[in-house]
């Protein structure tokens, strides 16, 4: 009778691109007896740091949830505060992005967010198009079903326009209506805070990602809770749909 196989690192290859469910900022400030905003606000700085470490570990891509669709249903003092904060974590450090070549873009109904925090993002995300060391996707205001409706809403009205048909729509023609179109799938999704869900974050780009959950709130987040993950996933064995001994000798694949 055959052994079964050892525990091996199945998954040499690191991630190119993680997204990460930041969540449990709040949580992490009512433990700490302060209000929720300093939550968020410790929050954003693990989000500097976190940015600096998938650089040194050569992560290409990150996506971060910073505020969902649903976020709206909080009070209107911490939806307000986490604007403010976003604001001003955007020009406490967008020397520092500039520096490290970092590109910013934005997923999500960025047209709803308040003035004073779109403008500036709209002005880094011009200015840091032809960045290329590390491309950062901050969720704002977004909902993967969100996401979903739109691209469903633009290929009816092209069928209807005649500019596609019904039958010419395939996986690749939907994906280039979502607001992730071009970049690629996440690897590795993270959420800390011992939550085990999605919460509405790219279900569809997530279909064939690990998913690595985390029990630490995410102020507290460190680079060794990242080299956690990165080891977890450097165990998954992806498939992808094919057996394993397919995975273990491509040539056959
Ligand atoms: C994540 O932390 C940040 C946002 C959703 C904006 P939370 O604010 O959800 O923190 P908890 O989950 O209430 O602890
Ligand atoms: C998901 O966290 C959204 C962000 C991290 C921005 P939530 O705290 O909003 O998720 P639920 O409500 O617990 O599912
Ligand atoms: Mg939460």
């Amino acid at each position: 009778m055959s052994s079964p196989a050892p525990i091996i690192t199945v998954n040499p290859v690191p991630p190119k691109h993680i997204g990460i469910i930041m969540d449990g900022n709040g949580r992490w400030a009512a433990a700490k007896n302060l209000p929720r905003l300093e939550g968020h606000r410790r929050g954003a700085e693990r989000l500097i740091e976190t940015i600096d470490s998938c650089i040194d570990l050569g992560v290409n891509t990150l996506t971060v949830f910073a505020f969902s669709a649903e976020n709206w249903k909080r009070p209107p003092d911490e939806v307000s505060g986490l604007f403010k904060l976003g604001e001003w974590i955007l020009r406490a450090h967008l020397a520092r992005l500039e520096r490290r070549n970092v590109r910013l873009r934005v997923i999500g109904e960025l047209s709803a967010l308040p003035e004073f925090v779109r403008k500036p993002l709209e002005d880094v995300i011009e200015s840091s198009k032809n960045n290329t060391a590390f491309n950062l996707v901050v969720a704002l205001n977004y909902g993967a079903r969100q996401e979903i409706v739109s691209a469903a809403q633009a290929l009816a009205a092209d069928a209807l326009a005649g500019r596609i048909k019904p039958e010419e729509i395939t996986w690749d023609v939907l994906e280039s209506h979502l607001q992730t179109s071009g970049m690629p799938d996440p690897d590795l999704i993270i959420r800390t805070s011992g939550e085990f869900r999605l919460s509405n974050f790219l279900l569809l780009q997530s279909a064939y990602a690990e998913i690595v959950f985390a029990s630490v709130f995410w102020p507290d987040f460190d680079k060794q809770q990242l080299q956690l993950a990165l080891t977890e996933y450097s165990k998954r064995e992806r498939r992808f749909g094919k057996t394993r001994e397919q995975i273990q000798t491509p040539a056959q694949a």
